[in-house]
C-alpha cells in the first residue's frame, strides 16, 4: 500500500505567516475577493479553502465579480468546452483591468496544471497577474503576497502528490458540506487527464478524515458528502482502514445525520461496500456508478477494466440489497472507435439499469491522453445525434422509474426555494437523491422535512409538506 506524504507542517506554517502578515498590512482596507469555480466538487473544495487562505489574508468575500478587488478563476480542463469558455471569461476583463489597475487577477485550478496551458495563458493575458497549478494550492498565501508587491506570478510544480492538512476553509452552505478522503487518480481511463492534473492517488489519514467529520457537524452540518475520484480505493498505510471501515466511522459521527459519498469506480465496488450501504443508517441508499458506456468493447478501449455483464449485476446486488436505492451514472457517446453497435449497446444498458439520472458528455480529446491519439475518431455530428437520442432514452426510463414514487412518503433535507409560477416552492432531497418540490418558503432550508409525493416533473418529484 502506498504511504501518503504529507506537506510538512514548517512549510504550512510559513504560508500561515505570510497569510497573518499579509492581515496585518491589509485589514481595515476593505479588500473584497471573488472566486468563480469551473468543474465538479474537487474544485468547489479547492476553492473553499482558498476562501479560508483569502480571509486569513485579510480578504472579505465580494457579493458580485464587480466588487472584487481580486478575482480569481479556479478552471477545469475535464472537457475542451470548459477551457475555452475560462479563456472567453478572462479575455474579456482586459478592459476592466485598464480601468482599474489595482485590480488582481489570478487563474488556478485544473487547466493550469497543464504546464503548456498555462504558459499559453500568461503570455496571451499580460494583464493576469497570478497563475498556480493544482499542486500549489497552499502555497498560496506566498504567491498572492508576491503578485502584491507588483510582480508577475506563474507557479506550475510537478508533485508525486502530497497531502497538506490543516489548511483554513470557508465552508459554502450551511447544512450540507464535502469532506475529501483522497486525492489523485490512478486509473487513467484513456480519455481522462484527471490524472494528469490531479496527480498520483493519495488517501488521507482517517483520524484526519474524522477529525474534520466532527468539525463540521459541531459547526452544525447534517449532511457530508466523502469526496474523491475513486472513493472505493480508498486505503491508508498506517491503519487498516478501507472504505467500508470509514463508512463505519463516520456514521458514528454525532451530529452528521445523512452520508453521501463520490465516486465510485465499479471495478473497485466491494460486497462489503454494499453492505455498508445496507446496513449503516446514515449512509444514503443512492450511489453515483459511472458506467461510461455500454460496450464491452469500447469499456476495454476506455481501460475501464469491468465488463457491462459485471457492471450490470453489480446494479443488481445493489438494488437486492439496499432498500429504495437509486443509482445515477455518467456516460460519454462518440468515444474514438464507436460504432452504431457499440452506441445501441449503451442504450440497451441504460434501458436495463434504471438509472435515476444519467449526466451524458460527447467524447472530447483531452491532450496527453491515449485516447486523444487514436485513430477512428468520432465527427462531431455523430457525438451529437448520439447524444440527443441518449438523453431521449434515458428520459424515458427515469420517467418510468418516478411514477413508483406517488403516493409515497419520505424526508427531504430543505435545500432551497424559488418562485415557480407565482407561488414559493421549496426543495431539496431524499436520502436516494430524488429531488422533490413543495409548497414552503425559506423558513424550511437546512431542515429535514417529511412530504408525500403527489406527481412528477422531468427528473424530478413533486409533493405537500406533511410535517
Ligand atoms: N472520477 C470520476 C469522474 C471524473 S470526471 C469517475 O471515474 O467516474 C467526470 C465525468 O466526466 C466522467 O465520469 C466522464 O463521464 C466525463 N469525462 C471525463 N473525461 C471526458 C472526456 N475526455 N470527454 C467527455 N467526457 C469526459
Ligand atoms: Fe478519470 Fe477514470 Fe480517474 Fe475517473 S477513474 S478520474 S474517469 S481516470
Ligand atoms: Fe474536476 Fe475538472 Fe479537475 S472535473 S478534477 S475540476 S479537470
Amino acid at each position: 500500500m502506498k504511504k501518503t506524504i504529507e506537506v510538512p507542517q514548517e512549510e504550512l506554517q510559513a504560508n500561515l505567516d505570510v497569510a497573518a502578515r499579509l492581515h496585518a498590512e491589509l485589514q481595515g482596507r476593505g479588500l473584497r475577493y471573488y472566486i468563480e469555480s469551473y468543474g465538479c466538487q474537487m474544485n468547489d473544495h479547492d476553492a473553499e479553502k482558498l476562501s479560508g487562505m483569502l480571509q486569513a489574508c485579510g480578504y472579505l468575500p465580494a457579493s458580485s465579480k464587480e466588487e472584487a478587488d481580486l478575482l480569481i478563476f479556479n478552471t477545469c480542463c475535464v472537457r475542451e468546452h470548459a477551457e475555452k469558455r475560462v479563456f472567453g471569461n478572462i479575455g474579456a476583463l482586459k478592459k476592466r483591468k485598464d480601468a482599474e489597475p489595482g485590480l488582481i487577477i489570478g487563474v488556478c485550478g485544473c487547466m493550469m496544471q497543464q504546464r503548456e496551458v498555462a504558459a499559453r495563458l500568461y503570455k496571451r493575458f499580460p494583464f493576469v497577474d497570478l497563475v498556480f497549478g493544482t499542486h500549489e494550492l497552499h502555497h498560496f498565501p506566498q504567491l498572492l503576497s508576491r503578485a502584491l508587491e507588483g510582480e508577475r506570478v506563474i507557479s506550475v510544480r510537478e508533485s508525486d502528490g502530497e497531502i497538506a492538512e490543516g489548511l483554513p476553509v470557508v465552508r459554502n452552505g450551511s447544512f450540507s458540506t464535502f469532506v475529501t478522503i483522497m486525492y489523485g487518480c490512478d486509473n487513467f481511463c484513456t480519455y481522462c487527464i484527471v490524472p494528469y492534473v490531479r496527480g498520483r492517488e493519495r488517501s488521507r489519514a482517517p483520524e484526519n478524515i474524522l477529525a474534520e467529520v466532527r468539525r463540521v457537524a459541531e459547526q452544525g452540518f447534517r449532511e457530508v458528502t466523502l469526496l474523491g475520484q475513486n472513493v472505493n480505493s480508498y486505503a491508508y498505510a498506517d491503519a487498516d482502514v478501507d472504505f467500508p471501515e470509514l463508512l463505519r466511522r463516520t456514521n458514528a459521527v454525532d451530529g452528521v445525520e445523512r452520508i453521501r459519498f463520490m465516486t465510485s469506480h465499479p471495478k473497485d465496488l466491494s460486497p462489503r461496500l454494499i453492505e455498508a450501504m445496507a446496513t449503516l443508517p446514515k449512509v444514503c441508499n443512492h450511489i453515483h456508478l459511472p458506467v461510461q458506456s455500454g460496450s464491452n468493447r469500447i469499456l476495454a478501449a476506455m481501460n475501464r477494466r469491468y465488463t457491462r455483464e459485471k457492471y450490470l449485476d453489480l446494479v443488481q446486488q445493489i438494488r437486492g440489497a439496499v432498500k429504495d436505492v437509486e443509482i445515477t451514472t455518467d456516460i460519454i457517446v462518440g468515444f474514438p472507435g464507436e460504432t452504431e453497435e457499440d452506441f445501441l449497446d449503451t442504450l440497451s444498458l441504460v434501458r436495463e439499469a434504471g438509472f435515476a439520472a444519467a449526466y451524458t458528455f460527447m467524447y472530447s480529446p483531452r491532450p496527453g491522453t491515449r485516447a486523444a491519439a487514436m485513430e477512428n475518431q468520432i465527427a462531431e455530428e455523430v457525438k451529437k445525434q448520439r447524444l440527443l437520442r441518449l438523453n431521449a432514452a434515458s428520459t424515458e426510463q427515469l420517467q418510468k422509474g418516478n411514477s413508483k414514487y406517488i403516493g409515497q412518503c419520505g424526508t427531504v433535507l430543505v435545500e432551497g426555494c424559488d418562485q415557480r409560477a407565482g407561488e414559493v416552492t421549496a426543495f431539496g432531497k431524499l436520502p436516494n437523491f430524488k429531488m422533490v418540490y413543495f409548497p414552503g418558503g425559506a423558513e424550511l432550508i437546512g431542515t429535514m422535512r417529511e412530504v408525500r409525493i403527489t406527481g412528477t416533473m422531468n427528473n424530478s418529484l413533486i409533493g405537500d409538506l406533511i410535517k
